[in-house]
């Protein structure tokens, strides 16, 4: 009998983060005087001490044990080897996932959810404020909040806080204040609301809001989260793959590719950094990050510097950029829906490590159906874009004959976004893709800034 799951004990469970900053080259932050960014300028934004863990060049970092004792709640997380997928494609190939979809707001989202309200605690933040795509970032965070005893406001895109209403519920469920973004509670909500009233929203715009709302907090008891893009963000997620590795271990397996979807970046960064060490270190591994063809930022925007916001309250990151006014067009996948990319993420794309793919809507949907009818799990939008790539290299093995043993991160499920499956069943979504020439342009805004260095780490 082949083993479906793949558990480990909770005392096995990783007492560290990877840091990748230890293992790389990279471009720092700029701020508005064209200079590297200090640790003293991000600090109306966030805690000294998750500041510092941005910076760190630190190998391996330590989880706080409260932070393992929540963690514990759900991780270690199951790897599950998906045996009915690979009998419904009848491949080769062996397919593994990592369940990130086990924890209770439903997402990987929790594993830095948690460090950061704990890190914020610690340094007596009373108040945090963020922005949520989807709506599994904000509702990430409310539940961490309310374990620490924090207030949380959440600024959700326009077009998934009408999509995802039961986002919202669970939010309040745990405490959390959300509203829909543009609101006309911040300048850079109402500036977007002024230029188009009818605006979707973007994750740029929201990310400004809430950056507004806590350094304008005049008690200073207030900081901004973001749940994806940072350096502190990636760390935080890395306990996926270092639990990976653990689990393929006991298996006698060792990944030959590896997927994950990236939005910001940080589900695929968690799974597959501590396997980019090892393809540092002489392993030969493809490593794919997977967009939405509607927002492609990896496969057809460039490396550059530009703000992580609308507003441009961010300082400049380097990173692929379609540029921070863009509005993505108003598909699902809310958590894909990003005009950048993690800087660490982007830095292993610019210098050929891994190598970005974009999958269309209607194909990620198609990928989905399959993997709830063979898996039995209904996955997240954001996730079905990596189950697309899967079934593309599973099949690819067959055509090659190949054992290859594939590894990807089922990021969340899908259950309070059945609206979508629904019109993807009454045939209401089409494949989106974006003219160049509506690239080209929102790519204006960047011209100016400065260019980052191409840099190599090997
Ligand atoms: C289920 C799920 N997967 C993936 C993502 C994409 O974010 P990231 O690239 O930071 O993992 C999101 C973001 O909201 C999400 O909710």
């Amino acid at each position: 009998m082949t083993t479906r799951k793949i558990i480990l004990a909770e005392d096995e469970m990783p007492r560290q983060w990877y840091n990748i900053l230890a293992d790389i080259k990279m471009n720092p932050p700029l701020g508005p005087d064209g200079n590297p960014v200090t640790p003293e300028a991000l600090a109306p934004v966030f805690p000294m001490n998750l500041i510092e863990q941005e910076v760190s060049t630190e190998r391996w970092i330590d989880i706080p044990e409260e932070v393992l004792d929540i963690l514990r709640i759900w991780r270690p997380s199951p790897l599950v080897r998906a045996l009915s997928l690979e009998k419904a494609l009848d491949t080769p190939a062996k397919i593994y996932f990592k369940n990130e979809s086990v924890s209770p707001p439903g997402s990987h989202k929790p594993n830095t959810a948690v460090p950061q309200a704990y890190y914020n605690r610690e340094f007596g933040i009373k108040k945090i404020t963020t922005e949520t795509g989807a709506g599994q970032w904000g509702s990430a965070l409310s539940f961490a909040c309310s374990l620490f005893g924090i207030e949380c406001k959440v600024f959700m895109v326009r077009v998934s806080f009408d999509q995802k209403p039961y986002r919202k519920s669970m939010m309040e469920v745990w405490g959390g204040k959300c509203v829909a973004s543009p609101s006309s509670e911040t300048k850079a909500g109402q500036e977007a609301l002024e230029k188009d009233p009818d605006t979707p929203g973007s994750l740029g715009i929201a990310i400004s809001e809430a950056i507004e709302e806590a350094v304008s907090d005049e008690t200073g008891n207030t900081r901004y989260s973001l749940g994806s893009v940072l350096n502190h963000v990636m760390l935080h997620q890395t306990i996926i793959g270092l639990e990976a590795k653990k689990q393929l271990e006991k298996t006698g397996d060792y990944p030959d590719v590896i997927i994950g979807c990236a939005g910001g970046g940080s589900n695929f960064a968690g799974l597959a950094f501590p396997f980019v060490l090892d393809k540092i270190n002489g392993k030969e591994i493809d490593i794919y990050p997977v967009e939405p063809a509607g927002c492609p930022t990896l496969t057809k925007a460039p490396f550059v510097y530009d703000h992580g916001d609308t507003a441009r309250y961010t300082p400049l990151l380097p990173m692929y950029s379609l540029g921070h006014t863009f509005v993505p067009p108003p598909f699902h996948a809310g958590g894909l829906r990003y005009h950048g990319m993690a800087p660490t993420v982007s830095q292993l794309v610019s210098e050929g490590l891994i190598e970005p793919k974009a999958i269309t809507q209607l194909d990620a949907y198609e990928a989905g159906v399959l993997l709830a009818r063979s898996e039995g799990l209904i996955p997240a939008p954001e996730t079905t874009h990596a189950l697309a790539c899967v079934v593309d290299e599973a099949r690819k093995a067959k055509e090659e004959g190949k054992e290859k043993v594939i590894l990807f991160n089922w990021s969340g499920h899908g259950l309070l976004d059945l609206m979508a499956y629904d019109k993807y069943f009454s045939n209401e979504l089409k494949n989106i893709s974006l003219p160049e020439a509506e690239i080209a342009e929102s790519e204006k805004v960047f011209e100016n800034f400065p260019k980052p260095e191409l840099l190599k780490s090997r």
